[in-house]
C-alpha cells in the first residue's frame, strides 16, 4: 500500500492537508471536515502507539513485537471476536488452534466437528462461514490468506469491519478496524453527540483519519486496547489515558455519557414448550435443526414452534408437537434465553425411563449424556437440558 495515511475502506473522502480549524466539539456530525489536521493526527497516533508499547494486552492471537503475525490466527480471532468477549474467546481460540493449527487443517475438518467446537460461542452461521472461508482460502488462494481488502471481503463471513481488521493486523495495511470499543473512543475524543447507529459513518471517518502510515496494525490493536481497558463503557479512566489532554468529551465533562444511543424497541418475546425425552439408559432425544436459519444444523431438544406470544402454547398445540407418545410431565419454572432479535421463554416437559422405540423423524436421535460436550449443541439447549435434568 502506498497511501500516505489511512484508507477508510474506500468510502470516505480522503483528508488533504490542514483542515478547517477545530469546530465546536458538539458540532460534530456524520459528515464534514475532520476536527484535526495531519500533524495533530500524527501526534495522537504517536501518543497511542507509545502507550501501547507499554500497556498492550497479551492475547493468545497476538504476535510478539517484531514478530510477523500469522493471518490464519488473526482471521480466526477476528471471526470469534465478532460479538463475543475477549474473555470468552481466549479458550476457544486456544482449543481451535491446537486442534487445527493451519487453515488447511480447518478446511479439511468435518463441519460437524467445527460446529461442535464452536458451541457456546453463539451465532452458528459464523462457524459455518468459518469453515467455508477456510475452504475458499485453500481452493481460491492456494492456502494463503489474501492481503487485499477486496479479496478479503469476498470471503465468507468477512465483512467491512473484519476485512479492515485483518488487513491492518495481519498485513500492516493502513485501515481502521472500527468496532464498538473504537466507536466509543472516537465519540468521546471528538464529543460526537449524535446517537448510534446514525453516527457510525462519522465515527469511522474520525478513526480512519487517525491511522498512521507507520505501524497501522499496532495502531488498530492499540485503539481496541484503549477502548477495552481505559475508555470503558461505564467508566472512562481519563487520568491514565494517553489521550486525556486531547479529549473533547473529557474537556466538556460529558465523556461518560458518550456514545449516545438511539432508543431501541423492546425485544419481542417468543414462547415454546420443549420435550426432554430420557431413555432408560439415560440417553436423551435430540433433533438436528434445518440447515438454514437460526442455529442452522445444530442439535435441539424437540419443541413446539417458537411463537410470539404472551402465554405458553395451549395444551392442544403442545400435544401435537411431542416427538413421541409418552407420559409428559411439565416442570415448574422456565428457561429463558435472549437472542439478537427476540427473547425466548421455554417451559420444559419431561418423560423418563423410555424404551428404545423406533424414531419416525430422521432428524432425531438418542444421544448419551456423556457425548453432549462433543455435539453441536447451542447454549439455549444446554440450559433446557440442565433444567430438565435438574442439574
Ligand atoms: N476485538 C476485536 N478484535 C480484537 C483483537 N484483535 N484484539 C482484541 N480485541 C478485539
Amino acid at each position: 500500500m502506498t497511501t500516505d495515511r489511512a484508507s477508510n475502506g474506500g468510502s470516505m473522502p480522503r483528508r488533504r492537508g490542514k483542515r478547517a480549524a477545530s469546530p465546536s466539539p458538539s458540532a460534530a456530525s456524520s459528515a464534514g471536515p475532520l476536527p484535526y489536521d495531519d500533524a495533530e493526527a500524527a501526534s495522537l497516533a504517536n501518543l497511542l502507539l507509545s502507550w501501547y508499547d507499554r500497556h498492550r494486552r497479551h492475547l493468545p492471537w497476538r504476535s510478539a513485537p517484531g514478530e510477523r503475525p500469522d493471518p490464519y490466527r488473526v482471521w480466526l480471532s477476528e471471526i470469534m471476536l465478532q460479538q463475543t468477549t475477549v474473555a470468552t474467546v481466549r479458550d476457544y481460540f486456544l482449543h481451535f488452534t491446537s486442534r487445527w493449527p493451519t487453515v488447511a487443517d480447518l478446511a479439511t475438518a468435518p463441519l460437524d466437528d467445527v460446529l461442535a467446537a464452536w458451541a457456546g460461542l453463539g451465532y452458528y452461521a459464523r462457524a459455518r462461514n468459518l469453515h467455508k472461508c477456510a475452504q475458499a482460502v485453500m481452493r481460491d488462494f492456494g492456502g494463503v490468506f489474501p492481503s487485499n481488502l477486496d479479496a478479503l471481503r469476498s470471503l465468507p463471513g468477512i465483512g467491512d469491519y473484519t476485512s479492515g481488521a485483518i488487513a491492518a493486523i495481519a498485513f500492516d495495511q493502513p485501515y481502521a478496524a472500527v468496532d464498538g470499543n473504537v466507536e466509543r473512543v472516537m465519540a468521546r475524543m471528538f464529543a460526537v453527540e449524535e446517537p448510534l447507529p446514525d453516527s457510525k459513518p462519522r465515527l469511522k471517518q474520525l478513526a480512519s483519519g487517525l491511522v498512521p502510515k507507520r505501524r497501522p496494525g499496532d495502531f488498530a490493536q492499540a485503539m481496541m486496547d484503549l477502548g477495552a481497558t481505559i475508555c470503558a463503557p461505564r467508566k472512562a479512566n481519563c487520568l491514565i489515558c494517553p489521550w486525556n489532554g486531547h479529549c473533547r468529551g473529557r474537556a466538556l465533562g460529558i465523556a461518560e455519557t458518550l456514545p449516545r444511543k438511539r432508543e431501541k424497541a423492546a425485544r419481542p418475546v417468543r414462547r415454546a414448550v420443549a420435550f426432554l425425552a430420557i431413555r432408560r439408559d439415560g440417553a436423551i432425544l435430540l433433533r438436528r435443526r434445518p440447515e438454514r436459519g437460526l442455529l442452522g444444523g445444530m442439535l435441539e431438544v424437540p419443541s413446539t414452534p417458537w411463537e410470539r406470544s404472551d402465554a405458553t402454547p395451549a395444551a392442544s398445540v403442545t400435544e401435537s408437537h411431542a416427538p413421541l407418545p409418552a407420559p409428559w410431565t411439565p416442570l415448574a419454572g422456565t428457561v429463558e434465553h435472549t437472542f439478537t432479535h427476540f427473547h425466548l421463554i421455554v417451559e420444559v416437559h419431561t418423560a423418563h425411563g423410555l424404551d428404545d422405540i423406533p424414531l419416525e423423524d430422521p432428524a432425531a436421535r438418542w444421544v448419551p449424556l456423556d457425548d453432549l460436550p462433543t455435539e453441536a449443541l447451542p447454549t439455549v439447549m444446554h440450559k433446557i437440558i440442565a433444567h430438565g435434568l435438574k442439574l
